[in-house]
Formats: structure tokens, C-alpha cells, sequence
């Protein structure tokens, strides 16, 4: 019978069989499959693995640095590689979000190639490749770093080999193994996050300015979800930054400021997705504490779309 205690077992030796005293490269997202099998194949070879966690400056607010914190409290050996302002200049101007995802995609392989290109006798490149990513791709780590890998994308002197000991799990079976890896539950839990982050939630062009408004709306309903305890029942969520415009009052003056749209879905697999029946004494609170403290928003709108034929994000 699978159990998690009986898959880290098996796994862990595989590992150390395949792997032996080989050096293995492992790019990070902060989610769920990438951290599991960080901590497998740090439980399996130690030192050998090292990992490289790139901060694109369009994660959540503060993201970096707690989930940098995480990593460390788990013993990773890890670089964090802040490139932000390499992310935003490759950006600028760009709305079309296919491209954006390319610009995004290309960013990332590259920093990663960079970082990796200063350690030696790399043999593998460690991936949280989970079943349904084998079925249909989605993840930057899942997709891009692997038909990178695959076309031959990587230098003669990095002919890496991949090592991906998730690829037979489904999610929650990847939760349990995390669980039972003795990782913090808030790591575990923590919702889906699409690779290209906030940048396919911002609508139209990317700026500083809008990730920063964006940053601090998403946190302020993130954090309220937490509180009112809502956020496990939820499969995924977040804040969109419209491209949109509209006129309000505060105090006594007239305001034409952003309009922000909240999402949230239940699912079980993404590939289906109902709205969330959020309580609407919570909408009321995430709405006025958005519309009070972010500066840059007037205006919050719920997103009442299912998928299909919506989809989750909107880009
Ligand atoms: P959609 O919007 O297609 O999203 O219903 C389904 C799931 O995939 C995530 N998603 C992505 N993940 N890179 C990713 O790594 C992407 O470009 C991307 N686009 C969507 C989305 O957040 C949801 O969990």
C-alpha cells in the first residue's frame, strides 16, 4: 500500500542509488512541489544539492524574504538571486500575456543558467514535475526548463540529467509527503502560484508602481482570508489589477483611481473551478480595508466566472 512514510522511504534510497556523490541543481518557486522535492532529495544526498530560489520582483509582498527564511529553517543549501529590476526592464511595455509569459520564461532560464554556470560538476537538474505537469504542462519549472533541458538548450559543459521523484504524485499525495517530512503546514497548504506570478494579474503593461499596488492588495486579502479562516477551504486566489479607471469620492474629493478584482475559486485539479461562495461580511471587510489602504485603488469587484468557460487567472 502507498503510504507517505513508505514513498520517502523507497525514494530516499532510490536517490542515493541513482544519484550516488553527483551535485544536483534545483530551481525553487516557494510552492508546494518544488520545496517537497527539495527536502527529498536533501534528505537523500545532502550538500550535493543546491538550490537556486530567483526573486523576478513579481512575487507576493514579502514573499521572498519568508519563504527565503522557510527554505533556510529546513536546512536547504540555497542562493537567492534578486533580479527584479533585470525582470521589470525586460518588461516594460510588453501587454500582450503570451509574451509575457516568454519574457517571464527567458528571464528565469537565464538566471538560472547564470547562477548555475558558477558552481561545478553539476550533474542533474532536480525537478518538482508533479503526474498532472506530465499530462499537461503548466509550471515554469515544470515546462520551460525542460524543453530547454530537452532541445539541447543547455551548454556542452551542463548536459544535465533530470531527477524528478514526484513525477508519479498528485498533489495531495505531495502534501502528505511533505506533511510527513515534517514540513511546516503553511508551506504545504499554501495555494497554487502561477510561475509568471504577479505579472499575468496585472493587466495590460507592468510596472513598479502597479506590482506595488497589487502587492499590497493581495496581502490585505490574504491575510484576511487567513484570519476569518478561509484560506484552506480555498483552492487558489488572488488579487487582479485591472486596466481600468473609475471615478469615486473620498472625503470630499473626487478620485479616478484603479479598480482591483478579487478572485477565488474551488477545485480539485484546476482544470475545473467554481467560484467561491465567499461570505459577503468578508468581501464587505477585504473591500474597505483594500479601498482605505492602498493607495491607487477606488474600486473592488468580485469575479463571479467559473471555469470553464472562464479561467482562473485572467490573463
Ligand atoms: P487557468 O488560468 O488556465 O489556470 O485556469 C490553471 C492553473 O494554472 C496556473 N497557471 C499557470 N501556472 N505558469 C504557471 O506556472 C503559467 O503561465 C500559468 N498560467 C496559469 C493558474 O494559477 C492555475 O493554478
Amino acid at each position: 500500500d502507498w503510504t507517505p512514510a513508505s514513498f520517502i522511504e523507497s525514494t530516499v534510497a532510490e536517490l542515493k542509488e541513482q544519484l550516488g556523490n553527483d551535485k544536483v541543481i534545483l530551481a525553487l518557486s516557494g510552492g508546494v512541489d518544488s520545496s517537497v522535492t527539495a527536502v527529498l532529495l536533501n534528505k537523500a544526498i545532502g550538500k550535493n544539492l543546491t538550490c537556486i530560489f530567483v526573486d523576478h520582483g513579481l512575487l507576493r509582498k514579502n514573499e521572498f524574504e519568508n519563504v527565503m527564511k522557510d527554505y533556510e529553517h529546513l536546512g536547504l543549501n540555497v542562493i537567492g538571486v534578486n533580479a527584479k529590476d533585470k525582470f521589470y526592464k525586460a518588461l516594460a511595455g510588453v501587454t500582450e500575456p503570451e509574451q509575457k509569459r516568454k519574457i517571464i520564461g527567458k528571464g528565469f532560464i537565464d538566471v538560472f543558467d547564470e547562477e548555475a554556470h558558477k558552481l561545478k560538476d553539476i550533474k542533474w537538474l532536480g525537478q518538482g514535475t508533479i503526474y498532472p505537469d506530465v499530462i499537461e504542462s503548466l509550471s515554469i519549472t515544470g515546462t520551460v526548463i525542460k524543453s530547454h533541458h530537452n532541445v539541447g538548450g543547455l551548454p556542452d559543459t551542463m548536459k544535465l540529467k533530470l531527477v524528478e521523484p514526484l513525477r508519479l504524485l498528485f498533489k495531495d499525495e505531495v502534501r502528505r509527503v511533505g506533511i510527513e517530512l515534517g514540513m511546516q503546514p503553511h508551506l504545504i497548504k499554501r495555494h497554487p502560484f502561477p510561475g509568471p506570478g504577479l505579472g499575468i494579474r496585472i493587466l495590460g503593461d507592468i510596472t513598479p508602481e502597479k506590482v506595488r499596488i497589487l502587492q499590497d492588495a493581495d496581502d490585505i486579502y490574504m491575510s484576511l482570508m487567513r484570519e476569518w479562516g478561509l484560506y484552506d477551504k480555498i483552492w487558489q486566489a488572488g488579487v487582479i489589477l485591472l486596466p481600468i479607471q473609475s471615478v469615486g469620492v473620498m472625503g470630499d474629493e473626487r478620485t479616478y483611481e484603479n479598480t482591483v478584482a478579487l478572485r477565488a475559486v474551488t477545485s480539485t485539479d484546476a482544470m475545473t473551478a467554481d467560484w467561491a461562495q465567499l461570505p459577503y461580511e468578508f468581501l464587505a471587510k477585504v473591500s474597505n480595508e483594500i479601498i482605505n489602504k492602498v493607495k491607487g485603488v477606488n474600486r473592488v469587484v468580485y469575479d463571479i466566472s467559473s471555469k470553464p468557460p472562464a479561467t482562473i487567472e485572467w490573463e
